[in-house]
């Protein structure tokens, strides 16, 4: 079978059709993701060509993930980009001398994001910025909108094509949209955290797409008895079953898994081939647990 990002199936990101299976770059980075170079540069950038040429147009990449140590890899793998990718980028919290992630929320750090952002990824225009909110993995009630008016802003002056959100809830995805206009939310999400599950159908009503950060669980990875039932069953791996179950969940929701290696990334593309069937899938809703009541937007 060949391997294929377009497997996925597509959804509409900002104003480009793009498959549904994209790829986060923060396990690139040193051991846990925190500020250290990659531990083999060469592989580093063989992973991002090969995620192109499997079809992959969404690549998602922020300061977290070491102060421009992946938007430099970026460029060097991908540019110049081409016409059909999305690179989406995060702002508001950076890394300090000592050794750990601050919010960075005031108009004069977002702008020096925004332009570091646009420097070492050697673009004129950044994509998708979301605005990372504190609060993973589970989001809390802080209003995005002060920041967002800086973002706002350099988007008026061409600097941002499209805006996004990360790490809200429903009424902060609310209040960023009474702002500008909100081309998706970014989100820790997996089939053992289903805490937005609200704000997934919300999206989806709305036709705007769910990110799901951290899809196999991030630090740490997902353990639960059910989807290591369903991937014996099914001959396959708990990363592949996690993938494919956020496919099934909802048409809106986009995963982006990370991983520094070619043979995980082609198991992670693999996962948009697959269909489960209602006793998998049923199985696999247990895990996360109660539904949460609907939200409105
Ligand atoms: N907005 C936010 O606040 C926020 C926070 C966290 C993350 N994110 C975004 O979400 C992306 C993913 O997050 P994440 O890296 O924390 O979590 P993740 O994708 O859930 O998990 C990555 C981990 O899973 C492993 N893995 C990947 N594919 C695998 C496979 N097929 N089989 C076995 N293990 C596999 C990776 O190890 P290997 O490298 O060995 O494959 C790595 O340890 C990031 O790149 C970033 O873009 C956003």
């Amino acid at each position: 079978m060949t391997i294929t990002a377009e497997r996925s199936g597509q959804y509409a990101l900002g104003d480009r059709l793009t498959n549904r299976l994209g790829y986060g770059t923060m396990r690139l980075t040193g051991p846990d993701a925190a500020g250290r170079p990659p531990p083999d540069h060469k592989t580093a950038i063989a992973v991002l060509r090969r995620a192109v040429d499997l079809g992959v147009d969404h690549v998602d990449t922020g300061d977290y993930e070491g102060p421009h140590k992946v938007t430099d890899l970026i460029r060097k793998a991908l540019h110049p980009y081409p016409v059909e990718l999305t690179v989406t980028t995060s702002v508001g919290a950076r890394w300090t001398s000592e050794g750990r992630w601050v919010q960075a929320l005031s108009p004069d750090e977002l702008h020096r994001a925004v332009q570091d952002h646009l420097d070492h990824l050697g673009a004129d225009v950044l994509d998708v910025v979301h605005l990372r909110m504190p609060g993973f993995p589970e989001p809390v009630e802080l209003s995005p909108a002060e920041p967002m008016e800086t973002l706002a802003e350099l988007q008026q002056q061409g600097l941002i094509r499209h805006l996004g959100v990360s790490n809200v809830t429903t009424q902060g995805f609310a209040d960023a949209e009474a702002i500008a206009r909100i081309v998706c939310v970014q989100n820790h999400y997996d089939v053992a955290h289903r805490h937005d599950d609200p704000l997934v159908d919300a999206l989806a009503r709305l036709g705007i797409p769910f990110v799901a950060c951290s899809p196999l669980g991030g630090f740490p990875p997902i353990s639960a008895p059910g989807l290591a039932r369903v991937a014996a069953a099914l001959e396959t791996t708990e990363s592949e079953v996690a993938l494919t179950w956020l496919l099934a969940r909802s048409p809106n929701i986009l995963p982006i898994p990370s991983t520094r290696t070619i043979a995980h990334l082609e198991q992670n593309l693999e996962a948009g081939a697959r269909v489960l069937g209602p006793v998998e899938l049923g199985e696999l809703d247990r895990i996360g647990g109660v539904v949460q009541p609907d939200a409105d937007l």
